[in-house]
């Protein structure tokens, strides 16, 4: 403790933070309601990215608080190891009608970054059961993001996420990414150019040959690497070279799934549909943490041979489907159908491009972005100090009453899917005030 009774800030090593600059100048919240955060200061702040990415149906929402108390009261923990408890079954029911057709097992983590893992692990342990034990490569893409765990930063792509950490995993490799600033800046959704960057699976399947890669992971819309799109096209393509040569395609969408980009998940917005996805996020509104690996029947079907006093696949956690987290989603899942929030991204879509789209013109703004409820505002990086310029937008919009997120010098957006449209206003008015402040 600190004199003045509050706790120190000391022990606390904050995770991707600056953690020196963060401890001259803290930012803290208190409590949170609807969409809407409040400081220890007392100031009330519009959450512009549900939290991150992960409180969809807006914050404290009483049937997912009350049902996170009562399960605590009821059945505070089982363990997931040849044991269960009935909500783990129920919510997995409910997230397999979710997802699309055919992806109907589902396997419980607790963040993104176990889901990645869970679902490498089970295609290169597929292909295994399948008698095809040589399929080991793992192909990810540059300007990926799949969580900090040693398969998700090896199958990733962002440099500051890879460097510290040694030779990574063996077997790996990357697509290009599909950012092109030169060809679709300020596109409205999808941009048009880019397809032909998913023949760069032909390329690496030439190199290696196909029969030695299990599966290919990308994010359907990228957030952690500056909030980029798909090319139109470009995801089908992908899944057809995948099917072509009986690769597994992982989308994962740990940001995407549940409801961002106007349908439960961007594979349906997309119309494109993997074999694996991951997700957590969005699943318990960000309450509890969990995640979870949706999987076609045919791959589960696979693993479920030999001796049946036998563990079919040697992966879990503690906190697999924990009672709470469980408690959490199915509550979650009830507030976003009773409220249509699934798809209220779709809806909202047309006023948000609008607003987003609005900051074109602003100073340094090289590029805007932008699908659902999704928003990536691009600027010019100051000479020398990558970075800093939306940092310095981020601080701004801070002091005056808006939390936006920022990944190099991109500022992303992604509020809970129950904002309305005056909301989205004052988004883009505090935002676009920051950019030309900052200027
Ligand atoms: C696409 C994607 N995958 C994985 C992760 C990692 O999730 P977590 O931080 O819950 O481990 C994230 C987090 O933002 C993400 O955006």
């Amino acid at each position: 403790m600190s004199t003045d009774n509050k706790p120190s800030l000391d022990a606390y090593w904050m995770p991707f933070t600056a953690n020196r600059q963060f401890k001259k100048a803290p930012r803290q919240f208190v409590r949170a309601a609807g969409m809407h955060y409040w400081t220890d200061d007392g100031r009330q702040v519009l959450d512009g990215v549900a939290g991150l990415w992960c409180v969809n149906a807006g914050h404290a929402r009483p049937k997912i608080v009350q049902a996170i108390a009562a399960q605590a009261q009821e059945l505070d923990y089982a363990p997931p190891f040849q044991m269960a408890h009935p909500k783990a079954f129920e919510l997995a029911e409910r997230v397999a009608a979710l997802a699309p057709a055919g992806l109907n097992k589902v396997f419980f983590t607790n963040s993104g970054s176990e889901s990645v893992e869970t679902a490498l692990k089970m295609a290169i342990a597929y292909h295994r059961a399948r008698g095809e034990g040589q399929r080991t490569r793992l192909i990810g893409r540059e300007r990926g993001y799949h969580g900090v765990n040693f398969g998700g930063i090896s199958v990733g792509g962002l440099v500051a996420n890879r460097k510290a950490f040694g030779p990574l995993l063996g077997g790996v490799d990357h697509l290009r990414h599909t950012h092109d600033a030169a060809r679709n800046a300020f596109s409205v959704g999808q941009p048009q150019h880019g397809a032909e960057l998913a023949d760069d699976l032909e390329r690496l399947c030439a190199l290696h040959d196909p029969s030695t890669i299990a599966a290919v992971i990308v994010e359907p819309v990228a957030g952690s690497t500056g909030v980029l799109m798909p090319p139109q096209g470009y995801l089908q393509r992908l899944r057809d070279l995948c099917t072509k040569h009986g690769i597994l395609l992982i989308f994962d969408e740990v940001i995407t799934g549940f409801g961002r980009t106007g349908q439960p998940f961007a594979s349906q917005t997309f119309g494109v549909t993997p074999d694996l996805i991951t997700a957590a996020k969005g699943l318990t509104n960000g309450c509890v943490p969990m995640g979870a690996v949706m999987v076609r029947q045919d791959i589960h079907d696979t693993f479920m041979q030999g001796p049946e006093h036998l563990i079919e696949f040697f992966h879990g956690y503690t906190y697999s489907a924990h009672p709470l987290a469980c408690a959490a989603g199915l509550a979650t899942l009830d507030t976003y159908a009773e409220e249509g929030l699934l798809t209220r991204a779709a809806e909202l879509e047309a006023y948000f491009a609008q607003g987003v789209h609005s900051l074109k013109g602003s100073p340094n703004v090289i590029d805007v972005r932008n699908i659902g409820l999704v928003g990536g505002i691009e600027l010019a990086p100051r000479e020398g100090a990558p970075g800093t310029r939306a940092f310095d937008v981020f601080l701004d919009c801070f002091a005056n009453g808006l939390l936006v997120r920022t990944t190099g010098d991109t500022v992303a957006l992604s509020p809970p899917l129950i904002i309305e449209r005056s909301h989205i206003d004052q988004v883009i008015d505090t935002l676009g005030n920051a950019i030309r402040r900052v200027a």
